[in-house]
């Protein structure tokens, strides 16, 4: 083991197995009905077959991914290309945007899930920036948190990168919430109502080259406290999903130009568990490193999450209190967001 830190040791349960490998079962979603040059409502009846595959999918697996689904490649890659020379730079030069205590965007490398040591260093950047939002609508609660991306110097085409590609990935983000509204049986443009104002951002994660593949992970179980998470993965693989009929570890093939999307903490709330957000991690590589990109797709931070009132009546209680998205996502605390106990409470 040399001298790798043992606070990078996954404890035996939680240790990768790296020899698995098989069909994923994952569903793979063609979303090129919605490209076609009348571009149809995404209430269609052309539309609905793929409005059911993206329900299963939703329901049986909380992950899917999307081929064919309008995001440029080109526009991917060129990312791909500024987040490789930015985590090329010496840790002197990144560390000029670390985060702090005061702007939680910026540069790490030592975060910690579950109390491990995740073996990966990160850059966050918000998607409107500044994101100055007031928590809350409350008179008396003035609390504003402030996220403010900090550019690096080197290299200096990533902004430009960074934007044009976020720019395109919500299109996609938002055409994926009106075929998931439709899925729920609500109008097309019910889950889009809480992104007017939104507090996404977008992670720019490098896993280094491991020696100890088999006893770390690039990040350990979690699940995603957003609506919707969009993750761009490179071709070494490495996600992994819990797979939600027995609990193993299945791998996410890497698919040439596919996004993987996965349902997060939000859906589930609005939907009162119809779909649920699903435990997932990442795996190192004990000779390549790995890049990995995923959008949080977030409402704005005064947004009070709780389970829609179309998706809740008296056979079907709400599971889940109300809860502020801002006081979450600052303290990033699940206890925040409490499920109910369904037998005790009256509505
Ligand atoms: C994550 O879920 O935080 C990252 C997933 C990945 O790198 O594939
Ligand atoms: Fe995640």
């Amino acid at each position: 083991m040399g001298e790798v830190d043992a606070a990078f040791i996954q404890s035996t349960e939680h240790r990768p197995k790296l020899a698995v490998v098989e069909a994923d079962g994952i569903p793979l979603i063609d979303l090129s009905v919605l490209n076609s040059p009348d571009s149809p409502e995404p209430d269609a009846v052309a539309v609905r077959p793929l409005i059911a595959e993206i329900g299963e999918a939703c329901k049986n697996w909380g992950f899917f991914q999307v081929i064919n689904h309008g995001v440029p490649f080109k526009c991917r890659k060129n990312l791909e290309i500024a987040a490789r020379n930015f985590f090329a730079l010496s840790k002197e030069e990144k560390k000029k945007v670390s985060r702090d205590d005061e702007n939680p965007m910026g540069y790490y490398d030592s975060e910690h899930t579950k109390n491990v040591r995740d073996w990966k260093e990160v850059l966050d950047l918000v998607v409107e920036d500044p994101t100055l939002l007031p928590v809350s609508h409350e008179p008396d609660d003035k609390e504003l948190k402030e996220y403010i991306n900090q550019w690096p110097e080197y290299p200096p085409e990533l902004r430009e990168e960074c934007e044009h590609y976020v720019e395109e990935v919500q299109k996609l983000a938002y055409k994926l919430l009106e075929l998931i509204s439709l899925s729920l049986g609500l109008p097309a443009n019910r889950l889009n109502g809480f992104f007017k104002d939104q507090a996404s951002f977008i992670r720019l994660n490098y896993y280094p080259p491991c020696p100890i593949p088999h006893l770390a992970l690039g990040v350990g179980r979690h699940k995603d406290g957003s609506a919707l998470t969009i993750l761009a993965q490179d071709d070494i693989g490495g996600l992994e999903v819990k797979r939600k009929t027995d609990g193993e570890w299945i791998q996410v093939k890497p698919t040439h130009d596919a996004y993987i999307i996965n349902v997060g903490d939000i859906i589930q709330v609005w939907s009162n568990d119809r779909y649920e957000s699903v435990e997932h991690r990442a795996l190192v590589n004990f000779e390549k490193d790995r890049i990995s990109i995923p959008l949080f797709f977030n409402p704005a931070h005064y947004t009070i999450v709780e389970p829609l009132e179309e998706l809740t009546d008296d056979q079907n209680l709400a599971k889940y209190k109300p809860y502020n998205w801002g006081k979450f996502f600052a303290t990033q605390k699940r206890s925040n967001f409490q499920k109910l106990d369904v037998e005790n409470i009256q509505i």
